[in-house]
Order: C-alpha cells, then structure tokens, then sequence
C-alpha cells in the first residue's frame, strides 16, 4: 500500500498591515501592500548588514511611533531593533487644504502626483530619503565605542528613526510612482555611505563619524538641515508628502536634542575637570588633554567643520531649480505658514551674499532664485541659537571661552563660495595662508587621533566615560541606574 503524500509548500502569511503600524490602510491597498512586502526583507538585510554593527541581538529601550496622535504617539519598550516596528504614520489630514504658496496658491491640495512635477518632486523625495540609511551607515561602529548605555540607547534610537524615516520616503515612492518608484525605492537600499562605486548622494553623508563628538555635532547641526528640508517639505502642495514630513519632524526633534545635551556634557566634562586641576586657560591644550577630557579648541574645530559640511547640504545659493520647486508648490520656505508676504515672490527680492568680482558682497537677488539662500540663513539662525546655548555653560565658570559658528563662507565645497578660501570670520585669504592656517580652523589628524584615543566602551549601568558628563535626566523618566541596552 503506498501512501500518496501531497508536498505542500508552506505558505506562511505575514500580515504586513499589522507587522507594520500605519494610519495609511495599508490593509486596502493591496498593490502597495505587495511592493512593501517585497522591500522589506531587502529592508531588513540592509539593516543586519549596514546597521549598528554589535548589537543587532541587544534588547533596546527604545520609542516605537505607534500612531500620529501628537499626545501618546509612541510607545517604550525593550526591542531587540531587526524587530523594531518600522511603520508608516503621516501627519492627519487637514480637511480642504488648500495649495500654500508658488503659482497654484489656493488650489486644493494635490492628493496625487501631478504629472507636470512628477520628475521633480520624485527628485526630492529620493535625495531626502538618501540621507536617512546614510547616517545609519555612517553611524554603524560607534555602538562599540560608547561613552554609556543611555548614549547607546540614544544612539539606536536615532538610528532606527531614521530608519523609519526611509520607510517613509520608500513608501511615498512605492504608493504614487509607479515602477520607477519601487526601483528608486530599492536603490535606497543599495547606495552605501562613502562607497567610491555607489555613494550616497549629498556630499556630507559620506563623511565618517567615527568618534562621539562627532556624532554629536552631526546630530547636532546636520539633523538639523534634516529639520529645515523637512520643514520646507511639510508644506508641499502634495499632501502625502506634507503630511509624511510633518510626523518625521516630530522625531527629528529627539536627534537634535541627542546632539545639543551630548556637546553640553562634553562641555559641562571639560570645565569641571579644568577647574578641579585650576586650569583657566583654555589654550593650555596639552594640560587639558592630560586630564582626559576634550580641549575646547578641538571642539571649536569641530564645530567649524560640522557647521561647513552641512551648509553645502543646503545647494547653491541662488539656484533655478529651487525656484522651480517653489513655484510649482513642491517645496516651500521654512515654516512658509508663519510668513507674512504673498507667498509667490514674483517681484520680490532678497539679500544673498555672493562672491562676485574678487569680493564677497551682499546682492539683492529675485526671491525665487534665493529660495536657497534664504534657507540656509534659516538655518544658521537656528544653529547659532543652539550655540549660544552652550556658550551659557561657560558664564561663571572661570574659563573664558566663547564658542562660534564659522562664517557662511568658511570651507564650502558647493555653491557661491566653494572657489574661494574664506577664514571662519569672512575674511577672504590666499590659497598660501589657508594652507598656512588650515590646522588652525578645521580638525587636524591630531585632533581625530586624540579623540579615538578617548573612545573606550563603558557598558556598566549608570557609569560614564570620564570625558562625558551624566545627562541631567534619563529617557522616559527613567532613574540614573537604567539598564537603557541590555547586552548579550
Ligand atoms: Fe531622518
Ligand atoms: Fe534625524
């Protein structure tokens, strides 16, 4: 007697509507459903291969964004972060809102691609979703050299947002562009940072981050251009994608904040250890560096070079193309919303500061040219704020020291000054004395050594690395023992 044996290949259903948290009823798109299917497993080995190489087994206390409510929009929990809930939340729908700015002020919101911007706006949304794996891959060993477990936690926490993040702009590619977006939508997932063959493709994330301040000065000023493209984007005539950028804005706050606290507790390290040895000087380099905490001219020089590199993320000042995007109401000013004009800038002008016969002079531009240019003024009213708040730590402190934001002009690869050297106050100097002085203004090989040789892992609860100040609060109210990772 033989037995007839059926083979059934097993066919195992995962519901990706409720693996993955949306408010975009992915359940009744099933077209969509069937290219995020697809993704996410190329998703999933992206991140075991490029993400936070170490710690991909660690239960992580991390923020899970669970729906778009701004009161009780995330959830903590441990997550080992290969199953982090990676969701698609878009900010709510504001019923009849209307296009907000450019030549179609006024008409209802688009809630398709319009087929005249598709290139355009398809454009954007591949450069922005670029820069999100792009710092996950540049961020990716700094697990191993952690200052404590709340610093790895907050580390993973930005990481597997801005993994979220590519979500988000993945999704927008696969929901409204058809073929062509599901294959840009893989390509994100196929460009590496500081790849030679397939780089990332804005300039800044290919540079390393291999150290902790510098981790803290990306988070710090370039999420921080992450905030202004946001915020541009957020006002879109096409909703999905003003709504999209909306919810991302409220995580990006927590970056920007890792950044901030992180450059304070450096600080906040180095004036407490100067004061305890009596060192008021802070050029006593050497002395300062025998202490085992960061010297203030380093940290300058760092500003100096985050702040640069992130300026040319913002494109050439005076630039036809972001006129365009302007005009046909793809992407706004910063907080276009609050301002107070026509919101179409025809006969609008707007001071930019060009370098044009040898000299660098302010010029007053067509406003729509200058969209740019604005924006990144924008910005670095935004970061000097920030600057000015750690300059507080040094009031009374017995150390005088001021720290600055270089001039617009200082050590630009792109736009109105990438021909020219600048020193960080504006002066325009020769090739010879930049050369000269270049050690002076921009980290040295020196500076970096000296910095890894600070890197040791501290993973104990509750301890910290001797050139970082506890932070003042833990995450989610948490006490200052908190097992924030949990290692195995
Ligand atoms: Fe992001
Ligand atoms: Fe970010």
């Amino acid at each position: 007697m033989s037995e007839q044996t059926t083979e059934m290949t097993p066919t195992i259903e995962v519901n990706y509507a409720d693996k993955i948290p949306n408010n975009v009823n992915l359940s009744e798109d099933r077209r969509l459903q069937r290219a995020m299917e697809k993704w996410q497993p190329e998703f999933i080995d992206w991140w075991k291969s490029m993400g936070p190489e170490g710690f991909q087994e660690a239960e992580v206390y991390l923020r899970t964004a669970v729906g778009a409510d701004p009161k009780g929009w995330a959830v903590f929990d441990y997550v080992k972060m290969p199953e982090y809930r990676w969701g698609i939340l878009l900010a709510s729908k504001e019923e009849g809102r209307v296009i907000p700015f450019g030549k179609h002020k006024g008409e209802p919101a688009w809630q398709e691609v319009p087929g005249e911007y598709r290139a355009m706006l398809k454009r954007l949304i591949v450069i922005q979703g670029d820069t999100e794996p792009a710092s996950v891959e540049q961020q990716r060993y700094l697990g191993k050299t952690c200052p404590s477990l709340y610093d790895l936690r907050n580390l993973f926490q930005v990481n597997v947002e801005e993994g979220r993040h590519l979500w988000a702009m993945a999704y927008l590619l696969q929901k409204y562009f058809g073929k062509d977006g599901r294959e840009e939508a893989e390509a994100l997932l196929n460009r590496r940072s500081g790849d030679e063959d397939k780089p990332r493709i804005l300039g800044a994330f290919n540079e390393k981050t291999p150290d902790w301040l510098s981790f803290f000065m990306f988070t710090f000023f370039t999420d921080r251009d992450g905030k202004m493209q946001l915020e541009s984007l957020a006002q879109s005539g096409f909703d999905p994608l003003a709504r999209t950028c909306r919810f991302m804005l409220t995580e990006e706050a927590h970056h920007m904040f890792v950044g901030e606290s992180g450059v304070s507790r450096v600080i906040r390290k180095t004036l407490e250890k100067m004061q305890e040895a009596g060192i008021s000087d802070p050029n006593e380099v050497e002395a300062v560096r025998a202490l085992g905490v960061v010297d203030l001219p380093t940290l300058q020089r760092k500003v100096n070079f985050h702040f640069s590199v992130t300026l040319d993320l913002f494109g050439a000042e005076v630039s036809t193309n972001a006129a365009n995007a302007f005009n046909a109401g793809i992407k706004g000013r910063y907080r276009e919303d609050r301002l107070e004009d026509n919101h179409q800038l025809l006969n609008d002008t707007y001071p930019v500061l060009r370098h044009l016969d040898g000299e660098l002079k302010e010029v007053e531009e067509p406003a729509l040219n200058a969209i740019n240019a604005r924006l990144l003024d924008d910005y670095i009213a935004d970061a000097t704020a920030g600057v000015k708040r750690w300059n507080k730590l040094f009031q009374g402190s017995g150390v005088d020291f001021e720290i600055t934001a270089p001039h617009k002009a200082f050590n630009r690869r792109v736009g109105e000054f990438c021909e020219v050297h600048v020193d960080p106050r504006g002066n325009l100097v020769s090739a010879e004395t930049w050369q000269a002085r270049r050690d002076e203004w921009l980290p040295t090989q020196a500076d970096e050594d000296y910095l890894l040789s600070l890197m040791k892992p501290v993973t104990e609860k509750g301890q910290y690395a001797d050139w970082i100040a506890p932070p003042k609060q833990g995450i989610d109210k948490k006490p200052g023992d908190f097992e924030y990772v949990a290692l195995n």
